[in-house]
């Protein structure tokens, strides 16, 4: 698992250390799951919303003896941090906003009664992430063929979401059927989550896994290695654009010039109807050591300029479908999307 809370902490696979060392962390605080999530302990748009839903109780646990305005004001500042961490996954303002809502909802209840109910939306929000992956998977893996070859990049599996995960659930639920699978991981420079996560989660869950550099994944699909893209989202806007790990968007445009079926795999708690266009989707710019720097080692020369973007836009015209727990929605995504919700 990805994330576990006990009684009064939340408890973290510490993905830096991945795949060297198994190491864990421990969130007493709501600035603790603040940072665990801007240092990329965890990442992955559904594991930051169920981690920041851990937060948020964290805070009002942290407040829980404090008079009436002071607990209130409390959350609205937990509530801020918690969304200051990172900018582009949905998600996590999703989980937020629910919290939010249920202590608006319940904020005549005396203190005790308050932060069980807390207590119990944050545990929904983790256990319904894995139901949800779980039809996701069934739902995705009826388009997956035996034998075929499947392309990914960075990591959309159980260590991305509370368990099971998305893209790579799709992968498990079609193995559980009994196909025979060929997965290519992208290694995902810069961060590598390619590398570092995809290819030990899938090694160990026996699922036949091939890494390749991001520069491969041309030649790879012009030699017909894969038949198939899945891939994850951070998130997806109205009109079915949809932000990912940067290189994705290359990716989809490498698919389509080779007729291979490109789909994002990603729950509803991903999608923005609130966002009409990627256009509108705040990418993240994170730090430029990540590419000058490989495991501590310099690579690149001092002061050179970089551009770090984390994500990108790929336009809902590259997309064959986007995998939900709700089923398949094909374009016009405008459409298909929003009755998803109905
Ligand atoms: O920067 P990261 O590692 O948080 O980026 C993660 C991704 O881009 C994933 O593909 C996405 O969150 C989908 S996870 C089910």
């Amino acid at each position: 698992m990805t994330l576990e809370w006990k009684e009064d902490r939340l408890i973290l696979i510490d993905q830096r250390s991945l795949p060297s060392k198994e190491e864990y962390v421990e969130c007493l605080t709501h600035e603790d799951v603040y940072l665990a999530i801007k240092n990329m302990v965890v990442r992955g748009a559904p594991a930051i919303g169920a981690s920041a839903a851990f937060g948020y109780l964290l805070g009002a646990r942290e407040a829980r003896t404090g008079s009436e305005e002071m607990f209130f004001g409390h959350m609205v500042s937990v509530k801020k941090r918690l969304s200051e961490s990172r900018p582009t996954a949905v998600n996590l303002f999703w989980a937020l906003d629910r919290m939010e809502r249920t202590l608006n909802q319940l904020r005549k209840l005396e203190r005790k009664g308050l932060i069980a109910s807390l207590e119990s939306e944050a545990l929904k929000i983790a256990s319904e992430d894995i139901e949800i992956n779980k039809a996701i998977g069934k739902n995705g893996a009826a388009i997956v063929r035996d034998g075929d070859g499947i392309l990914t990049h960075c990591n959309a599996g159980a260590l991305a979401t509370v368990d099971y995960g998305t893209a790579l659930g799709v992968m498990r639920a079609a193995v559980q059927q009994g196909k025979k699978i060929y997965v290519y991981a992208d290694e995902t420079r810069p961060y590598l989550q390619g590398a570092r996560l995809t290819a030990w989660e899938l090694m160990k869950s026996g699922v036949d896994v091939t890494l390749i550099c991001d520069n491969m994944s041309g030649w790879v699909m012009k030699k017909r290695l894969v038949d198939l893209v899945l891939v994850g989202a951070d998130r997806i806007a109205a009109n079915g654009d949809a932000a990912n790990k940067i290189g994705t968007y290359s990716v989809a445009i490498l698919a389509q010039r080779h007729g291979i079926p490109f789909y994002i795999v990603a729950p509803l708690s991903t999608v923005d109807l609130s966002t009409p266009t990627g256009d509108e989707i705040p990418i993240e710019e994170r730090d430029h050591r990540e590419i000058t720097h490989l495991g501590g080692y310099q690579i690149a020369p001092d002061n050179v300029k970089c551009l770090n973007p984390a994500f990108d836009v790929t336009p809902w015209n590259l997309i064959t479908g986007i995998i939900t727990e709700k089923g398949i929605a094909r374009p016009p995504y405008n459409i298909s999307l929003k009755k998803m919700f109905e």
